[in-house]
């Protein structure tokens, strides 16, 4: 069986994270696509060189010709404008949109059965225009975020209990941005939902308050750190959960920015919600019950989403 071929489309810090992962973890053969001539032929070339310490096979090439993509499996989307300090995701709607243009074209023209997972922000507007420009089908198109956001989320948590990260389990749901929905209680540890764990002493509602707001805030808290960019271990890391998923056919329940044709109370729209990620793309939308105050909170993240995918459709009158 030929092995599976892994299209990163921009190689930028999360596109070399993507190939060496991709390249560790032996998930195929990796194609890394970038604009900017020279930056994926070097990362390649650097990454191929390391196959003989690290003991892994996966061809690598970098390359600024779509046609390379061709027949990928499954493609990630990190191409575009990554946030600066001060600058807010949305800032970079339209940049990013006409990125989502060209990107979306090349894949349709090269890889149109891929499973596709989109990181770039402002991601669930970028992923909605991803999915138009490329016309692939809605299940196969969609957005890294809600790992990332949930990973976020048990560090902190796993910090705050100080047990293992391997035994909390919990749930983002909505936009990829401020409005985003940590909901308490859906998040475990070992099975116990964090408002038990306020109960039984372990910490408090306002500790756990503001371990959701750093989570809401958890890719500004790093841009502003790093100051030159924005956070790439860990989306890459969500992001080969994803494409894993995928290519093994796991049927994992994960958080991602998917289409929603009718759920949640909502119509025919991108956004971050439970999903079961399978060979057959996304397979399923999990939807849990919300309590009223959680439903509002996810109302008001489809509307902060709902007004972006609005913006994107003023810019490039083709979307409308
Ligand atoms: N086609 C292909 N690649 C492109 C294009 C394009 N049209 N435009 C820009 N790129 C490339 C850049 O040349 C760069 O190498 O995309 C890469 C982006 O890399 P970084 O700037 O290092 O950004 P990164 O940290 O990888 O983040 C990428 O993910 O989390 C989001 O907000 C983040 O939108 C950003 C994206």
């Amino acid at each position: 069986m030929a092995r599976a071929k892994i299209a990163l489309i921009g190689a930028g810090m999360i596109g070399g994270t993507l190939a060496h992962l991709a390249a560790l973890k032996e998930l195929g053969d990796v194609v890394l696509f970038d604009i900017a001539d020279g930056i994926p032929q070097g990362k390649s070339l650097d990454m191929a060189e390391a196959g003989p310490v690290e003991k892994y096979d996966a061809k690598l090439k970098g390359t600024t010709d779509y046609a390379d993509i061709a027949d990928a499996d499954v493609c990630i989307v990190t191409a575009g404008v990554a946030r600066k300090p001060g600058m807010s995701r949305d800032d970079l709607l339209g940049i990013n949109l006409k990125v989502m243009k060209s990107v979306g074209e090349g894949i349709k023209a090269h890889a149109p059965n891929a499973f596709v997972i989109c990181i770039t922000n402002p991601l669930d507007a970028m992923v909605w225009a991803l999915q138009k420009f490329s016309g692939l089908p809605a299940n196969k198109v969609c957005g890294m975020a809600g790992v990332l956001d949930s990973a976020r989320f048990s560090h902190f948590l796993a910090e705050e209990f100080d047990v293992s990260v391997k035994d909390i389990n919990t749930f983002v749901l909505g936009g990829h941005g401020d409005t985003m929905v940590p909901l308490q209680r859906y998040s475990t540890v070992a099975g116990i939902p964090l408002p038990d764990l306020v109960d039984m002493g372990w910490t408090t509602q306002d500790k756990l308050d503001a371990i959701v707001q750093r989570t809401r805030d958890g890719g500004a808290e790093i841009v502003g750190l790093l100051k030159t960019g924005s956070a790439y271990y860990a989306p890459a890391s969500s992001a080969i959960e994803m494409a894993i998923a995928y290519l093994k056919d796991q049927k994992r329940v994960l958080p991602c920015a998917a289409y929603v044709e009718d759920a949640f109370g909502v119509k025919d729209i991108y956004v971050g919600v439970p999903t079961v990620i399978g060979a057959d793309g996304i397979e399923k939308i999990v939807e849990i019950s919300l309590n009223k105050e959680e439903q509002a909170m996810f109302d008001n993240s489809v509307e902060a989403v709902a007004g972006l995918v609005a913006a994107c459709k003023e810019i490039d009158g083709s979307l409308a």
